[in-house]
């Protein structure tokens, strides 16, 4: 066997609309597929606005200057997560406070939220792990209650949803990535949910580097010019062809990873109960978007153990986040060992599992699993 962990696939009418869009004559950003993009996302979700972005770390970075975060204001962030989560808002001098996660969804823990806020609390922004809901009403309770600004980093969770409600709709703003592991991809994209449309203007100069480009390209103005701050945070048209493809198949493409994500727990539902492995939790109010399937195994030894043979047997499987609160950056706003228990012991035993939108699954075989 030889299957990756992950591997880009094509749907369709990816090659056609990258060719439209350059004989349209505009592949820099806004064009023709970065509108459909955003309409698609805007309509499906019912959000006020989806601005698409050059990757998830960079809407994170534009909701940090659309908060105004200043030096010295806190943000509540799990330490379970990818980088940018926090780093985004460290760049503008925040400091991180970490929350631990749950042990069943592996999300942020909802109960230890409200002891961690103070006056500095600018933002929280919980994690939808491998696309599965946090307890968003609960967390929107406690944020309204302080009047704290939520954003959620639904990388992993694009049409997911918690209690009947898409995620990325439960926050003063949301971020999507479409990096090349996302069920949706362009190789490096992200988009910035918009939930507030008081935010919509800003948000659009920001990303047109500081100007009011936007309005000018919609007529609104006769020239545009310098007004904020800001970045170029706009995808080329071309990555929003590739998206577009994607995106338009939303429906086929998690058909297949449903039939993955199933095919995975059937198979391996008897040999985890006789192993002490676990398998997912899905609350059943939670429709998951089958971004991820990972297993917990019972110690950080066996789990390394176990990357290994599967390695030996041609299947990648691979860890997933170190604890933020112990890296090097972490020591430096006071992350000790014991911290986040939870986190430290997930982050240890967890292993994800080859995953992709084009993934034979009934041609692996699963004795290289139950012979370990
Ligand atoms: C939870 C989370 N947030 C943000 C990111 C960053 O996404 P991007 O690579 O699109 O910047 C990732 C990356 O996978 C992630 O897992």
């Amino acid at each position: 066997m030889n299957i990756p962990f992950n591997k880009p696939s094509l749907t369709g009418n990816e090659f056609e609309y990258i060719q439209d869009t350059i004989s349209i004559g505009q592949i820099s950003g806004d064009g023709k597929y970065t509108k459909k993009c955003s309409s698609l996302l805007g309509v499906e979700l019912g959000v006020k606005k989806a601005l698409l972005t050059t990757s998830c770390t960079h809407a994170l970075e534009m909701a940090a200057i659309l908060l105004d975060i200043q030096p010295g204001d806190e943000v509540i962030v799990p330490s379970f997560t990818f980088v940018s989560t926090v780093n985004a808002f460290v760049l503008r001098g925040a400091k991180p406070v970490f929350i631990d996660i749950r042990p069943d969804t592996l999300n942020m823990d909802e109960n230890q939220l409200e002891g961690l806020i103070t006056e500095k609390t600018m933002a929280i922004i919980p994690v939808h792990y491998a696309g599965v809901g946090c307890e968003m009403g609960i967390i929107m309770n406690i944020a309204n209650k302080y009047d704290i600004p939520v954003i959620e980093d639904n990388a992993h969770g694009l049409f997911g949803k918690y209690k009947d409600r898409y995620l990325g709709t439960f926050g003063t703003f949301a971020t999507q990535s479409f990096h090349e592991t996302k069920n949706f991809s362009c190789g490096e994209g992200g988009a910035l949910l918009i939930n507030d449309k008081n935010y919509i203007e800003r948000a659009e100069i920001i990303r047109e580097k500081g100007t009011n480009r936007s309005r000018f390209s919609r007529g609104e103005i006769d020239k545009y010019s310098w007004v904020d701050i800001g970045s170029s945070y706009l995808p080329s048209d071309i990555l929003a062809a590739v998206l577009y493809a994607q995106l338009e198949k939303r429906e086929l493409i998690q058909a297949k990873r449903k039939k993955i994500w199933k095919h995975y727990n059937e198979k391996l539902d008897a040999w985890v109960n006789e192993n002490d492995i676990r398998l997912p939790i899905i609350p059943e109010y939670c429709d998951q978007p089958y971004h991820m399937f990972y297993l917990l195994m019972p110690t950080l030894e066996k789990r390394n153990l176990f990357i290994q043979h599967l390695k030996k047997n041609g299947i990648m499987a691979v860890f997933h986040y170190l604890p933020l609160h112990l890296s090097e950056m972490g020591k430096n706003f006071g992350g000790k060992i014991g911290n986040c228990p939870v986190t430290e012991n997930i982050s240890d035993r967890l292993v994800r599992l080859p995953f992709y939108n084009d993934l034979d699954i009934e041609t692996l075989d699963f004795n290289c699993f139950y012979d370990f």
